[in-house]
């Protein structure tokens, strides 16, 4: 069965962009001090319940992956792109990242603590966003934690949200 277009056209839009896109945001991690903390409250959050692995599904270049590794998590990184998952084990030859849809993950059910999807589901469509939740989920070790990055559809203003046992959050952003 072939795969849905929009899959294929985000890997190729990504692919072409891979280093530049690397370039652009290698320091936007460090200029934003609202993005390390919601990382830095997922990572409390995942050791505080014992750690173990935590999938950064989208990765693209992995600086996001690097992040979650240097607050002490057992990051590992997912993309669509074949460029982008080349440019992250480039820059970060000591983590893993993984060629796969994070519509399809080929991670066993129960094998994740969190999950962080970081402006990688702002690709995929509305109707199909409910069933990647739903594996994101499936995948996870416990009642876990996961937490996600993107833009309103509505407002195209930034927010964010996370999941951690049965608690969920999603609040505009900055
Ligand atoms: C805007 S970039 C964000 C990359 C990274 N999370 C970051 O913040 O630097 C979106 C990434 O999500 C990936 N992506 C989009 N849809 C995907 C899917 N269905 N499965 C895996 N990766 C996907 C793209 O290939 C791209 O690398």
């Amino acid at each position: 069965m072939s795969e849905p277009s929009h899959l294929s056209q985000i890997r190729t839009a990504y692919d072409v962009v891979a280093d530049d896109y690397a370039a652009l945001l290698a320091d936007a991690l460090a200029a934003s001090l609202f993005d390390r903390a919601v990382l830095g409250a997922f990572a409390e959050l995942v050791l505080a319940d014992g750690g173990g692995p935590v999938g950064h599904l989208g990765c693209g270049p992995g600086r996001v992956t690097a992040h979650l590794a240097s607050l002490g998590l057992a990051a590992f990184g997912v993309d669509l792109s074949p460029g982008m998952v080349a440019v992250a084990r480039r820059t970060y030859p000591h983590l893993r990242f993984d060629q796969g849809s994070i519509s399809d993950l080929a991670i066993a059910d129960g094998v994740l603590a969190g999950a962080a999807a970081w402006y990688s589901i702002i690709h995929t469509p509305p109707s199909l966003q409910p069933s990647v939740f739903a594996s994101f989920i499936g995948s996870s070790a416990r009642p876990a934690t996961w937490c996600w990055r993107s833009r309103s559809v509505t407002t195209n203003g930034a927010i964010w949200g996370w999941r951690t046992g049965t608690t969920s959050t999603s609040m505009p952003g900055d």
